[in-house]
């Protein structure tokens, strides 16, 4: 058989090429010394649900391998995932449609679900940072962010309910604050509200450009939070815009916000590599409880390689310029990324 890289073929003679960028990715260990980002275990974010109750693991439908758990089944949870190596929780709490209000009253119960869950977990694994949703929604008898007068969302009442809301959090031990309500000036009310009180050293993790997506649906699932009625398109984002993504990221940044977010992250990493120029505070990225769904389903029916998805899809988001990632997945990762761990 005639050689293919005979360069005296006039057929395929050899180009007079000066770059052939191929050569950097002639072996594994020549591709990992050029590689431009890495995606770690640190860098990841675990959300959790939380529940009332004792001793029970309950599987969210729409998001296979995600579960509500009890606070007891919640502590081994925790400290499986910090034993893995990942940092920080988020906590999200289905709350009984008996609780529920329209003025998200026990989103500020001293002795609430997320109260206690915090205490819990700080007086069981101290090193694992804390971080608390602050919005009314899975309080709310009405399924929204906000107190609802007349179908419409009040601002301005609604933040004096997350700075309240905030200050409990705190109290009980939270690291960082998350408010995902997209109220305007929550983070400069909250900021104000914790130093107020001599929490200043509680941070504020702000969803500044958090869409209006129809990929929150499972989430909405697990908490049993949708809207009653209408959508939530008063107050989070239009999913055709990109400026005003950096205009809410400077007002949280002016108001006092320690990391910014973007949410969702996937049909988001524009969004994401625009405010990374824009600004020096971190920036996380909320891997969304529907891009978990997708990959979930798709693997499942055998259409995709489920580890190799997760791995390309968190590596695109820290390539956008995500520093931190909220991920269903992270326990997934940890295990990929290293699987010794698998031992303990
Ligand atoms: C509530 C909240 C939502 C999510 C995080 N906090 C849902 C919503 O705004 O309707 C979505 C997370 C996910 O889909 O994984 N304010």
């Amino acid at each position: 058989m005639k050689s293919m890289t005979n360069s005296t073929d006039p057929i395929a003679p050899t180009l007079p090429l000066t770059h052939r960028p191929r050569r950097l990715r002639r072996t594994e260990t020549l591709r990992r010394m050029v590689r431009e980002h890495t995606l770690r275990v640190e860098d990841l974010i675990y959300p959790l649900f939380v529940m009332e109750g004792d001793n029970q693991k309950v599987e969210v439908s729409s998001m296979p391998g995600c579960y509500r758990y009890t606070l007891d089944l919640l502590l081994t949870e925790v400290r499986d995932a910090y034993t893995l190596g990942i940092g920080a929780i988020a906590l999200f709490p289905l709350i009984a449609d008996a609780q529920k209000d329209n003025a998200g009253t026990e989103s500020y119960n001293p002795d609430g679900l997320i109260p206690r869950a915090v205490r819990a977990i700080k007086q069981a694994i101290p090193e694992i940072l804390v971080i608390t949703d602050v919005a009314l929604d899975p309080y709310s008898s009405e399924g929204h962010d906000g107190i609802v007068e007349q179908g419409k969302i009040l601002n301005d009442e609604t933040v004096a309910v997350l700075a309240k809301q905030a200050i409990a959090h705190a109290i009980a031990g939270a690291d960082f604050v998350a408010p995902s309500d997209m109220m305007d000036g929550r983070i400069g009310a909250i900021r104000q509200a914790l130093d107020a009180v001599g929490w200043i050293n509680v941070g504020i993790l702000a969803y500044s450009a958090k869409y209006a997506s129809a990929y929150y649906g499972p989430f909405r699932d697990a908490l049993d939070s949708a809207p009653k009625f209408g959508d939530k398109k008063t107050y989070q984002m239009d999913a055709a815009n990109a400026r005003e993504a950096i205009k809410e990221v400077d007002l949280d940044i002016a108001e006092g916000a320690d990391i910014i977010m973007v949410k969702p992250a996937l049909a988001y990493l524009d969004i994401i590599c625009q405010i990374k120029q824009h600004t020096h505070l971190p920036i996380a990225a909320y891997n969304v409880s529907g891009e978990y769904a997708m990959i979930k389903a798709a693997a499942a029916n055998g259409w995709i390689d489920e580890k190799k998805v997760i791995l390309e899809t968190l590596t695109s988001m820290k390539r956008a310029g995500a520093d931190l990632i909220l991920t269903y997945f992270a326990k997934d990762v940890a295990l990929i990324l290293h699987p010794s761990k698998m031992l303990l």
